[in-house]
């Protein structure tokens, strides 16, 4: 599994890529917000990216498009990729599956005009917001390069709805919880609403299984990924790629019996075979 960083801040991507096994970047607006914020003074958001892409090199950095109508979409993700992407870099545009933001009007084929007509022209786009394995299957058949479950808010969406309180980095298991039927509803309904989905992996398990089925290119990236067992999870159910916030990708290297471990080598190192390295 390759594994992207999900962070625009520059000392999280120049630690993790100095690990010399990071093998891309995604970023979204609220991450690049907060990157920007972060880095105080008036930052120039152009050379901030650029910044991002010098520390990336040639592997895949995912920009994303404010979102609107297809029209839209294309010419910010043309604009980006025009701006951005030299022999030097891998620029992949970030594009919602669907771009509604009106309950009262969800459906929207707008996304997919826009995947479609800007991976006709060969730019790479990065499918973002994908909820459903049905989402996954239209991204894919509009010739996606990746496409992105977001694993930890399902599961997020399932404890709020089963009246759960929970960390935002508290584990969920990845074959769901005994659900409780909300607000007078059976379990059955409540299933139906969570589109038969038990978990955020379960999502990218089915995905798996779908892309497989019709041997469909694009790359799964498991994102919202909130802790080290949920990159595992994400491993074994056949993601492509993880895309890790940098504090997960930390807690992918630790545990108490390694640290034990190395105390207990570290005293009982002989000065003699210490000498000889
Ligand atoms: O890659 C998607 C990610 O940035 C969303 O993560 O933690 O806000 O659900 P989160």
């Amino acid at each position: 599994m390759k594994i992207f960083l999900d962070t625009a801040k520059l000392d999280e991507l120049k630690a993790g890529f100095s690990t010399g096994i990071v093998d891309g970047t995604t970023t979204n607006p609220s991450l690049m917000k907060k990157a920007i914020e972060a880095s105080g003074d008036d930052t120039d958001i152009e050379s901030y990216i650029n910044k991002i892409l010098e520390i990336a090199g040639k592997l895949p950095v995912s920009l994303e498009v404010k979102g609107g109508s297809a029209d839209d979409m294309i010419s910010q993700g043309k604009a980006l990729y025009k701006r951005f992407s030299n022999s030097n870099n891998h620029v992949v545009i970030k594009i919602p599956l669907n771009p509604s933001t009106d309950d009262t009007n969800p459906t929207s084929f707008e996304g997919l005009k826009a995947i479609k007509a800007l991976s006709d022209e060969g730019i790479p786009i990065n499918v973002t917001l994908i909820f459903t394995p049905e989402q996954a299957l239209l991204a894919a058949k509009a010739g996606a390069a990746y496409v992105s479950p977001f694993v930890g808010r399902i599961d997020d969406k399932i404890r709020k709805d089963n009246n759960m309180e929970f960390e935002k980095t508290d584990y969920f298991p990845a074959e769901g919880i005994e659900k409780e039927g909300k607000e007078g509803k059976d379990s059955t309904i409540l299933a139906e609403e969570e589109s038969g989905l038990e978990s955020g992996i379960e999502l990218v398990e089915e995905i798996r299984v779908i892309l497989d089925n019709y041997d469909m290119n694009s790359e799964i990236i498991a994102a919202s990924i909130r802790n080290s067992r949920q990159a595992r999870e994400a491993a074994l159910a056949g993601a492509d790629i993880a895309t890790l916030p940098p504090q997960v990708f930390n807690q992918m290297t630790a545990h108490n019996k390694t640290r034990e471990g190395m105390r207990n080598f570290l005293k009982d190192t002989i000065p003699e075979y210490e000498k000889l390295m």
